[in-house]
């Protein structure tokens, strides 16, 4: 069982890096990029040349683990080093939040709701900073950084509002003098597990709304990016500190397979949310199930747009380009099938392998660029293994196929074309810019080759057809969590419950009812009556 675990959560972002942003060993500080004054956002977040990467919530920050580097995927170059939390203070946390918990779960629900609100507003203050700092350790694009921090500001200000809304019921009861109602109360610790892709916006989806709920949260981001954890940290500690609340309501710990295995087997921690591979998910899923533990688990996506002929095709290929070439193909929500009526295939292919050939391609810190580097080395040979076996299966690379001669994670986005629709590569998930292009000849046959891959995330139809658009949303239509209309696979808003179906988890987190998971329901029966009679008719005398 150790060992599984320990397996288990050395994998638990969806790729770890081989020999880039984490290296395993201590480093000397010199030549880091912090101290090259190249990125003043890096003071204006206090990230230091060292830093402390366990906030137990205690007060002062910690860090007894391993120093590790993280490094820059636009370079290969170092930014800074932090020091890792270990399994002691990881359950030194862990009774602090339960010290939190017992404050926090009694302050009216309102008033945690303004706590995030505050959150909000700090974030707010450092959209660019932070969205800048994404930039540097992740690799999206500035534009795309902002928007993550974007996401964290707007499911602030939802669960403001939700601090005033989640409702129980009051139901009629089948009994004279009795009243059925139902009370929400919050769980205690929640475990949040993030990827690399998304390292704050998942986090945010997470806090926000299970902090107005009454609940503590323990953050592990992906030990590939440590200071995005670290600076977000610090932006809500500082909001914590300045409302006097107790500061372990959120700590950190940034760490590895120690940290997460701890936490997936720990009966303190009620709930844990985890974004990564359907493989770590599904075992991250069993063994926090087998000490029935709730789960939430956002996975793997192989997400489709299908294109009709009477498609708006202004639309579709902005829309293909923003979710297959965006964030480099490394969204849960990237399209990674078109499916092309046969009538329109020919236009739209031509049309997107224009639109490939004029992505600017460079720094994800310069403004206009449009695609960056791929997060890691390993993501790099994904997407070389990705295209060596599309090739093997009988596809034809219509646009890119090459890895970039440049210092930094550079591969050309790519298109494939004349793969089957069952072809094992179609089949499966790659996280990288790779798009399988697929011919098909009706609707029908396209929402089946949508709905026969293993994952069920999100999926997009383009039609101007109201009969098409309802079929689609029905019962024999798309079978994914997030079913879009005209526009594309990624880019969801947090004002909807987002997750999916089948080997993508069947989690749901951010918006409408996703709370109810961080809560736990009553329900409570109240005789306001002088006779006990019971429920069913039973005469019991
Ligand atoms: C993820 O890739 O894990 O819908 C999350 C989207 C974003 C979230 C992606 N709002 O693309």
């Amino acid at each position: 069982m150790a060992a599984l675990i320990r397996h288990v959560f050395q994998r638990s972002t969806r790729f770890l890096h081989a020999n880039s942003s984490v290296a395993l060993q201590t480093r000397f500080n010199s030549g880091l990029l912090v101290e090259s004054g190249k990125y003043p956002f890096l003071q204006e977040l206090g990230i230091e040349a060292e830093n402390a990467g366990a906030f137990t919530g205690s007060g002062a920050w910690g860090g007894k683990g391993e120093l590790v580097t993280s490094y820059s995927p636009i370079n290969g170059e170092p930014i800074a080093t932090v020091r890792q939390g270990t399994v002691a203070e990881y359950h030194e946390a862990v009774e602090n939040s339960k010290e939190a918990y017992s404050s926090w779960a009694d302050m009216p629900a309102p008033l945690r709701g303004e706590i995030v609100r505050q959150i909000g507003d700090a974030l707010r203050k450092k959209k660019s900073a932070i969205g800048q700092l994404l930039s540097l350790e992740v690799g999206k694009i500035v534009a795309e950084g902002c928007g993550e921090i974007q996401e964290f500001i707007d499911v602030c200000d939802f669960a403001v509002g939700l601090s005033r809304m989640f409702s129980g019921r009051v139901l009629p009861s089948e009994r004279p003098g009795h009243i059925l109602l139902e009370q929400w109360n919050p769980l205690g610790l929640t475990g949040i597990i993030t990827a690399f892709n998304f390292p704050t916006a998942v986090f945010g989806w997470n806090a926000a709304i299970t902090m107005v709920c009454g609940n503590t949260c323990m953050w592990k981001p992906a030990p590939t990016t440590p200071l995005c954890g670290i600076a977000i940290t610090k932006v809500i500690q500082s909001v914590l500190a300045e409302n006097k609340v107790h500061p372990a309501v959120m700590t950190l710990m940034c760490g590895g397979a120690d940290i997460g295995g701890a936490m997936g087997q720990d009966e303190s921690v009620p709930i844990v949310s985890f974004t990564g591979s359907t493989a770590v998910g599904q075992k991250v899923g069993t063994i926090v199930q087998g000490r029935f533990g709730r789960c939430i688990l956002e996975l793997g996506g192989n997400n489709a747009i299908i294109v009709l002929e009477d498609a708006d095709l202004n639309l579709v290929i902005p829309a293909t380009l923003f979710a297959s070439v965006g964030t480099q193909g490394q969204r849960c929500t990237t399209t990674r099938r078109l499916i092309l009526h046969e009538k329109i295939y020919d236009e739209v292919l031509e049309k997107l392998k224009k639109a490939y050939s004029q992505v600017r391609i460079g720094d994800p810190l310069d403004e206009s660029t449009l695609y960056g580097p791929m997060h890691s080395q390993q993501g790099i040979e994904v997407y070389e293994n990705a295209i060596k076996n599309a090739v093997a299966q009988g596809g034809k690379i219509e646009a890119g196929g090459k890895v970039l001669d440049r210092p930094g994670n550079y591969v050309e986005p790519t298109i494939i074309s004349g793969l089957s629709h069952d072809a094992p590569v179609v089949q499966s998930e790659a996280f990288a810019p790779v798009l399988y292009v697929l011919k098909t000849s009706s609707l029908d046959e396209a929402i089946s080759w949508n709905n026969e891959v293993k994952q069920g995330l999100s999926s997009s139809l383009f039609t101007k057809n109201p009969g098409n658009l309802f079929r689609w949303l029905g019962p024999k239509g798309s079978d994914c969590g997030v079913v879009n209309i005209n526009i594309p696979t990624s880019g969801a808003e947090i004002g909807g419950a987002f997750g999916g179906e089948k080997h993508t988890g069947g989690g749901r987190e951010s918006g409408s009812d996703a709370w109810k998971q961080y809560m736990r329901r009553s329900t409570c029966t109240i005789n306001y009556g002088d006779d006990l009679p019971l429920a069913q008719g039973i005469k019991f005398q």
